[in-house]
């Protein structure tokens, strides 16, 4: 285990890395961050309703990256060169280290991206400098590192395929909150939207329904009994 800026660096069940802020829980399973990781939001991206090669993607916890080398590589893979990411990390921190290391810039994180990035090089078939090469290049054209989202976040843009990773309701109580999970679900997401999320609460649940999404759960993720998918489409 390394300990960084108060974060410890920790490798799970599969061999990949996790962080763990000191004060709070870590941002994966036990079982596998890259595996989850496949689970949760490498399904959500796969069955997300794409219309030709365009479609937008939201990340809720930029964390350290799994869900943004995951979209590198699996638009690398599928050639789909229209695709937008916009990610959302509340700890500045994160989100400078994770710039940086895109940008060939050493930080104390580097040697933990480069092993996940690995990681997707080999999952995918797809070059390291490739993927890091993507990330680069589109930082601020196609990919977006945005600050903590929060409740009165306005954006223009809406997805079709959205990563709900946010830390549990115990650690980011908010985030979970019938009327924010509501307003989120009115602004957010396109007609055409997928949502994949580690957690099966009710109150996502609720609002997921609420908003015209067809709610299907799944076997969770290493320890976790159920997570979710759910899918918005237009009706004919
Ligand atoms: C479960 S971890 C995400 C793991 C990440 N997806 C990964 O691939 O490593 C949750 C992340 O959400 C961040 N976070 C907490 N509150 C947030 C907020 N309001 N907006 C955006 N990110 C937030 C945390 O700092 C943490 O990095």
């Amino acid at each position: 285990m390394m300990k960084f800026n108060d974060f410890e660096v920790h490798l799970t069940e599969d061999g990949s890395p996790s962080l763990k802020p000191a004060d709070s829980e870590a941002m994966h399973s036990s079982k596998g961050a890259f595996a989850e990781t496949l689970y949760i939001y490498g399904h959500g991206l796969k069955n997300s309703p794409q219309e030709g090669n365009s479609f937008n993607i939201l990340s809720v916890g930029l964390g350290l990256g799994y869900n943004e080398i995951l979209w590198a590589s699996y638009c690398l893979a599928n050639n789909k060169n229209k695709s937008f990411l916009h990610s959302y990390e509340s700890i500045p921190y994160l989100s400078d280290s994770f710039i940086k290391w895109i940008n060939n810039q050493q930080t104390e994180l580097s040697k933990t991206y480069d092993k996940i990035l690995k990681l997707f090089s080999n999952e995918f078939k797809i070059t390291e400098q490739e993927i890091r090469k993507f990330l680069r290049e589109r930082y601020n054209h196609s990919f977006f590192i945005h600050p903590a989202l929060t409740s009165i976040n306005k954006t223009t843009l809406t997805f079709n395929c959205i990563f709900y990773d946010a830390y549990s309701s115990a650690t980011s109580p908010e985030l979970w909150k019938p009327e924010f999970l509501e307003s989120f679900l009115i602004n957010y997401p396109d007609n055409h939207c997928s949502l994949s999320t580690y957690a099966a609460i009710s109150a996502l649940t609720k609002a997921l329904a609420g908003q015209g999404f067809q709610v299907k759960k799944r076997k969770g993720f290493g320890y976790k009994r159920e997570c979710t998918f759910a899918i918005k489409k237009p009706q004919n």
